[in-house]
């Protein structure tokens, strides 16, 4: 619904079916401000989807793919700077400081709000503003919320389309009065009467911003996913982080899966691990053949939203409704199941393009193409990769598609009751130190485990990659106020599941990336995680041994089903040992990252960090 301009500033002309005054309001003010040349109200239909994917294809922003290869499918390259979440432009403007605390950018609320006005203030002239209504969430679930973005990009409404339930229907949740988080985002490149678009426009500066008392979101200058699609990292993490600490449940980094034994006993489980580090893989897993009758269904591969159940119990929902997964190393052998899901109706960004016009990136086949149009739109040979180093694909490109293309969805993952958790997993990529998989002894020390986790950085940030950081609960990005507050939050919800006399989920924590003296991973990982996995639930069923250590209770070379692969005690130790100046230095990283938490630390996890080192050097 393109809406006609009056005095420079088009009328809101909310549809009918549009009851809530309040978010006409807001729509009319934000409109007032940013200046569009019309507003287009999405009612999430395919028509709608198909309209505003020919718009870009025409606009150059995407391709489409071969129907022959790839049915439905686009590719979007984006400005070579504008290719992962900005961490540093990231903000949590809390009133007070050490509200957003030491591990968030921040400042104070009204300082933000006047540089953003001045940003804000045209920013959208030329452009079209979408307005997406959206649930994350199955839509009227308890544990769902909605939001509304306003966004002058198409491609951000065609991947709302897909990342979320996006559309008409969350009016009717809405009613005239429901709640909503408000998020505002625009790519900052204003058009000059006449002035020629670019493919992917973007600016220099960012901002990716939260205003978690008010909760509100607000982003500037970038048109990539985590910086741009608001309903994933800024509202089901960051501002949900916040409503769920005030509210009783917890917004989390975690993909959750069902596994189902032969026999029909069924667990669901969610695991943490930072950005890139294998969680569209995990939450897909196939058995290996060795577990024949074993099955593992996907409920999400990023964000778990959990709330205690009537019965005291934690309930977990995915928020998103598709995956917005890293395309390098995904193939038929690491991910069957997601090729399978990619097979079409998916949008691509920054992948290489093959000359028949399908798709490609580094890992997809062991042998490179001949020849692929590059991410930036450069011939690429392997001969050139090999002289220049340049990938086909950018290391942090991806796909969007929804999870409805999943062949292992499991049955429930629409459910609006959420599916009781049995475990939670925490895992870094760590090549030295962490073993393989440790139970934590108790629900306190599973805390400390999580609190404490590192992990070597990956693409999918802006920064180096490779080193080291402590990523407590893999949410360091994520979380919206003070991490010791958070920690604090996590204590204080596995209080309550005791008292309400529900069993406790048992807590994890799993390194699959531990490398030899070659340099390679020693775990073969993907579907042999499986072993592992089994052990963690006959650890539940009280059925499997282990040996206890300074960090918590890991499986010996036995506790481990090694049916169909060749896998030495040796090799096994090599991932298990758990060395003792190894682990003091890593206790001097947790020391270095409690003296930074120290505001609000809780004491339970500064106690238990004195216990452990006790037994390491007893
Ligand atoms: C993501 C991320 O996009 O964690 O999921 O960066
Ligand atoms: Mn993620």
């Amino acid at each position: 619904m393109n809406q006609p301009v009056m005095g420079g500033v088009p009328t809101v002309n909310a549809p009918s079916y549009v009851k809530h005054q309040k978010l006409i309001n807001w729509v009319a003010e934000v409109a007032a401000l940013t200046k569009p040349e019309r507003i287009h109200w999405c009612d999430g239909s395919q028509e709608e989807y198909d309209k505003l994917c020919a718009l870009m294809v025409a606009a150059g922003t995407m391709k489409k793919l071969n129907p022959a290869k790839r049915p439905n499918s686009y590719l979007a390259c984006s400005d070579p700077s504008d290719v992962a979440r900005v961490e540093d432009r990231t903000f949590i403007c809390s009133e007070k400081q050490e509200d957003a605390g030491p591990t968030n950018n921040w400042m104070a609320p009204a300082q933000m709000r006047a540089t953003l006005h001045d940003l804000f203030d045209g920013c959208m002239r030329g452009r079209t503003l979408y307005v997406m209504p959206f649930s994350m969430g199955p839509l009227g679930s308890p544990i769902a919320h909605i939001g509304v973005e306003l966004s002058d990009s198409p491609y951000v409404a065609v991947n709302m389309r897909i990342m979320t339930r996006m559309g008409k229907a969350v009016y009717e949740v809405l009613g005239s009065d429901g709640e909503f988080v408000p998020c505002v985002h625009s790519v900052g490149a204003p058009l000059a009467a006449g002035q020629q678009d670019v493919a992917w426009p973007c600016n220099a500066t960012k901002y990716i911003v939260h205003y978690p008392e008010t909760r509100e979101i607000w982003s500037f200058g970038s048109g990539y996913g985590g910086n741009a699609l608001l309903g994933k990292k800024c509202f089901a993490l960051r501002i949900a982080s916040t409503m769920g600490r005030a509210q009783g449940w917890l917004a989390e980094h975690m993909l959750i899966l069902g596994v189902e034994s032969p026999q029909g006993e069924k667990h669901y489980v969610a695991a943490a691990f930072p950005s890139a580090c294998g969680k569209t893989n995990f939450a897909m897993l196939i058995p290996p053949k060795a577990f024949e009758g074993w099955k593992i269904t996907t409920i999400g591969d990023d964000i778990a939203w959990i709330k205690p159940g009537a019965d005291g119990r934690l309930y977990a929902i995915n928020p998103e409704a598709g995956y917005f997964g890293v395309a390098p190393g995904t193939n038929q052998k690491t991910n069957f199941n997601c090729m399978a899901t990619l097979a079409d109706n998916t949008i691509f960004t920054n992948v290489a393009m093959t000359d028949d016009g399908d798709v490609w990136w580094e890992g997809l086949s062991k042998e490179a193409p001949a020849h692929l149009i590059d991410w930036q739109g450069k011939d690429w040979t392997p001969e050139i990769a090999r002289e220049t180093g340049r990938k086909a694909a950018h290391p942090n490109a991806r796909f969007t598609v929804s999870a409805t293309q999943n062949p292992v969805a499991d049955a429930a993952w629409n459910d609006p009751a959420g599916v009781p958790i049995s475990a939670f997993i925490f895992g870094g990529r760590r090549s030295t130190t962490i073993p393989l998989v440790t139970e934590a002894r108790d629900w306190v020390e599973g805390v400390y485990m999580a609190a404490t986790m590192g992990s070597e950085t990956t693409a999918a940030a802006v920064g180096q990659m490779g080193v080291v950081r402590r990523d407590p609960f893999a949410m360091l990005p994520f979380v919206g106020y003070n991490m010791s507050d958070y920690f604090q939050h996590w204590l204080d919800m596995g209080e309550k599941i005791r008292a309400a006399g529900a069993k406790l989920p048992h807590i994890f924590c799993v390194n699959w990336f531990r490398t030899g003296a070659d340099g390679k991973f020693v775990w073969p990982g993907f579907g042999d995680n499986m072993r592992v996995l089994k052990w963690m639930l006959d650890r539940i069923a009280g059925k499997a041994g282990g040996v206890e250590h300074v960090f918590g209770t890991s499986p010996r070379y036995g506790d481990l089903s090694w049916d169909g692969l060749e896998f030495s005690q040796q090799q096994f130790e090599d991932i298990t040992s758990v060395d003792k100046s190894a682990w003091q230095a890593e206790f001097g990283l947790h020391r270095e990252l409690f003296d930074k938490l120290a505001y609000h630390l809780p004491q339970a996890l500064a106690e238990t960090k004195q216990r452990l080192e006790g037994r390491l050097n007893a």
